[in-house]
């Protein structure tokens, strides 16, 4: 399966940080925001995924990750020219999906621990699979409601009076019909076309089911000044009591297979000297 992952929007929840780099690029602890989404795919067994972002920040995600070859997976990049909802970057990802499944992430939400993601990806058959996560504020996101033998009774966006505590996160599985499905939608008040109007359409023909993500995983968005701090506080607490590093890439990619000790080695020493690289080492050739 084929990955996509959206590191577009305006980011001005984050202003004056948006000022110095994409939302997607700022620090969570000590990687740039955007390795955490793609840990997660990576480690789902996702090796072709396409990025998409703005005209200004794209070049500075290909500097920064470059075409992949390094872990051992192929990059490719999309051009979102405005902020026009996470359900265009579905529209603009439609060469690279080209009528097959993809899963979709956001570039700033941080998953940790079993979210069953690998499991889902093996088994997809066809229809839409969303993921819906306890929360004491679903108001700030899309929520689903789910019956007791995990029908999805309905999902809305941001509603004033939301029908469940189970926001969605910005992680979807979809099969061929998103793209045609993302033409017939209408732009929503704020402007854009929305994720859940898209997992509304796949609803409306009773293809659509949510995941549970198991209790001991841990979903950050980490779009705001506070949950920016929380998940950098998450990561650096679990790398301190477990003495590993989340969302590793030169790490994931070798255990996944994707890269053999060798090719580890060769970007490794091309590394400058810092704890990233002393990690490295120690996880991967020692
Ligand atoms: C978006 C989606 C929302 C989802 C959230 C997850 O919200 O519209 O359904 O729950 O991402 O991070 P936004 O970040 O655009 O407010």
């Amino acid at each position: 399966m084929r990955g996509m992952m959206l590191a577009g929007g305006a980011g001005t929840r984050l202003f004056p940080l948006s000022q110095v780099s994409s939302k997607q690029l700022q620090a969570v602890y000590d990687k740039p925001m955007i390795y955490y989404p793609l840990a997660t795919l990576m480690n789902a067994g996702i090796r072709e995924i396409h990025l998409i972002s703005s005209p200004a920040d794209l070049p500075i995600f290909e500097r920064v990750l470059g075409d992949g070859s390094q872990w051992g997976i192929e990059l490719s990049y999309g051009v979102q020219p405005n902020p026009g909802g996470i359900a265009q970057a579905v529209l603009i990802g439609e060469e690279f999906v080209r009528d097959q499944p993809f899963t979709l992430i956001l570039g700033d939400n941080v998953f940790h621990g079993q979210i069953g993601l690998d499991t889902e990806v093996a088994e997809f058959a066809s229809g839409a699979v969303i993921w819906g996560y306890p929360v004491e504020d679903p108001e700030r996101y899309g929520v689903v409601e789910i019956d007791n033998s995990g029908s999805v009774l309905s999902i809305e966006e941001k509603p004033n009076s939301p029908r469940s505590d189970l926001a969605v996160p910005g992680l979807y599985v979809y099969d061929g019909t998103a793209v045609s499905r993302a033409k017939e939608l209408t732009p929503s008040e704020r402007g854009e076309l929305e994720i859940t109007d898209l997992n509304m359409s796949f609803l409306a023909d009773g293809e659509l089911r949510a995941a549970k993500l198991s209790r001991d995983a841990t979903w950050l968005d980490s779009g705001t000044h506070e949950s920016l701090l929380e998940s950098s506080n998450f990561v650096a607490s679990v790398e301190k009591d477990q003495n590993y590093k989340v969302a590793c890439l030169e790490e994931v990619a070798f255990k996944m297979g994707f890269v053999s000790a060798e090719d580890a080695a060769r970007t490794i020493s091309a590394m400058p000297l810092s704890p990233y690289r002393t990690y490295c080492e120690r996880a991967i050739l020692e």
